[in-house]
């Protein structure tokens, strides 16, 4: 479904990606881990053409994408939930939930449809829909984010710090709720600095470190590897 090779971006002197090569197939759950500032927030950003990019190749679907503007790709199916969750605070949660579907604002059966349907993914949401998105919990906020995105009607979804800041019986959920919606045959990439929690949850992961794959393999594998232990798992 998506197929990057020699992925590079920059921000003036600062190399952020430094040739990534990364492939996500039709179906997967992969997950994204590494330390603060390895990149990953870059690659996500790279793909989705909201930060200047360079690469050998980037492919959704088989079509280039590299020339492509984030408008474009979010057409082709692909959204974000950025880092930070990045809700509209001053907006209700129901007007939230409808700039997700901007591109679809015509298409009113279909907006309505994708609003049952994340909805019935986060109930919490329709009983808040009258609520200012700014009055939500942090784990709320996240939930309003996922469901802003699955609005675009996606087929693959990038998820940038599923957990960061967020309580464990709140991440536990939010994984639960991806995990189902992988289930019926979502397409995810789940970026996360919690690497255990991403790396139990997930099929296949890759290590990102200073702007290069460091690793990648099976998730239960690297959950293994010692190397992996070490730099990730505290030991
Ligand atoms: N807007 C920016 N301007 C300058 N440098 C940036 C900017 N955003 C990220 N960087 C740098 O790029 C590198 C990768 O950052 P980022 O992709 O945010 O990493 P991660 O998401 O893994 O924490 C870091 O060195 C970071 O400081
Ligand atoms: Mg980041």
């Amino acid at each position: 479904m998506l197929r990057i090779s020699g992925l590079e971006s920059r921000y003036g002197g600062i190399i952020a990606l430094k040739g990534v090569d990364l492939e996500v197939r039709a179906g997967e759950l992969v997950t994204i881990i590494g330390a603060n500032g390895a990149g990953k927030s870059t690659l996500l950003k790279a793909v989705m053409g909201l930060v200047r990019r360079e690469a050998r190749a980037m492919t959704f679907e088989g079509r280039d994408i590299r020339g492509l503007s984030p408008l474009e790709i979010v057409r082709l199916g692909v959204a974000l939930v950025p880092e930070g969750r990045q809700v509209f605070g001053p907006m209700t949660v129901a007007d939230n939930l409808t700039m997700g579907a901007y591109l679809d604002r015509g298409r009113r059966a279909v907006v309505r449809e994708r609003l049952e349907s994340v909805c019935a993914l986060f109930p919490v949401l329709r009983e808040r829909s009258r609520q200012l998105a700014e009055s939500l919990s942090g784990g709320e906020q996240q939930m309003l984010a996922i469901a802003r995105a699955l609005m675009a009607g996606p087929k693959l979804l990038l998820v940038d710090e599923l957990s960061l800041g967020l309580a464990p019986v709140v991440v536990h959920e939010l994984y639960r709720k991806l995990m189902a919606l992988h289930r019926q045959g979502m397409t995810i990439v789940i970026v996360e600095q919690n690497a255990r929690l991403a790396l139990r949850a997930c099929d296949r992961a890759y290590v990102l470190a200073t702007g290069v794959v460091a690793m990648e393999g099976r998730a239960r594998d690297l959950l293994e590897n010692e190397a992996v232990r070490k730099a990730y798992l505290g030991g």
